[in-house]
């Protein structure tokens, strides 16, 4: 019978999606919370930035579906080990929440999409609203946006921990062999 080979990095498709997936979210949550409710619904330049916002939003739902399946299709390291009971199981439940909250963004954003007609927003046929938070959907894109950003600064203090205390170089699991 022949043994099974665990691999000791993952896919460079899986880690491609990875780097991509979390610049944009960083950029969209920082954007997303920071910039855009500064600027008035008067700025003529607004349906265009949520615009813009709508587009990369959809962009990040379908790689997150290309991520998915690479997830379960390719083979994977074996689980990092933190050296703690308590910690793995912590790695585990933040992994599947960090999924979990993005398809949430994007459920509740495309449900926005239609409950608010942010396309006629777009085509200026219709003024920005005052705000959106007379459908539910944007309530959950809120909440769910900020539990992102908390775990997003979990997930990359884990990494940094991992890294730089227990020196135990996971990161090389998230990037490419070299050649
Ligand atoms: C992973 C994908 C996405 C991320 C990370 C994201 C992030 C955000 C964030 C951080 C906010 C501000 C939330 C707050 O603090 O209350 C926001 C607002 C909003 N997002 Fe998204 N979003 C995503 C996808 C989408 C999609 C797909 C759409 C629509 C097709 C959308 C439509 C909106 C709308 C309409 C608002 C409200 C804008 C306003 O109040 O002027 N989002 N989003």
């Amino acid at each position: 019978m022949s043994k099974e080979i665990v691999p000791t990095r993952y896919h460079p498709v899986h880690v491609a999606l990875h780097w991509l997936m979390f610049l944009l979210v960083v950029m969209m949550l920082g954007v997303g919370k920071f910039v855009m409710p500064e600027v008035s619904v008067d700025d003529p330049q607004k349906p265009f930035m949520l615009q813009i916002h709508a587009f990369i939003g959809i962009f990040i739902a379908i790689l997150l579906v290309v991520r998915l399946v690479s997830l379960f299709t390719a083979k994977r390291p074996a689980p990092a080990d933190a050296g703690n009971a308590f910690l793995n199981f912590l790695a585990r439940a933040v992994h599947f929440l960090l999924y979990f909250l993005l398809i949430g963004m994007a459920v509740s954003g495309l449900g926005l999409f239609q409950m608010a007609n942010l396309s006629a927003i777009f085509s200026r046929e219709v003024p920005y609203p005052p705000d959106f938070f007379v459908y539910l959907p944007r309530m959950g894109h809120g909440l769910v946006s900020t539990l992102l950003l908390l775990l997003t600064l979990l997930h990359v203090g884990a990494a940094l921990y991992h890294q730089f205390i227990l020196k135990d170089n996971l990161l090389s699991r998230m990037w490419f062999a070299k050649r």
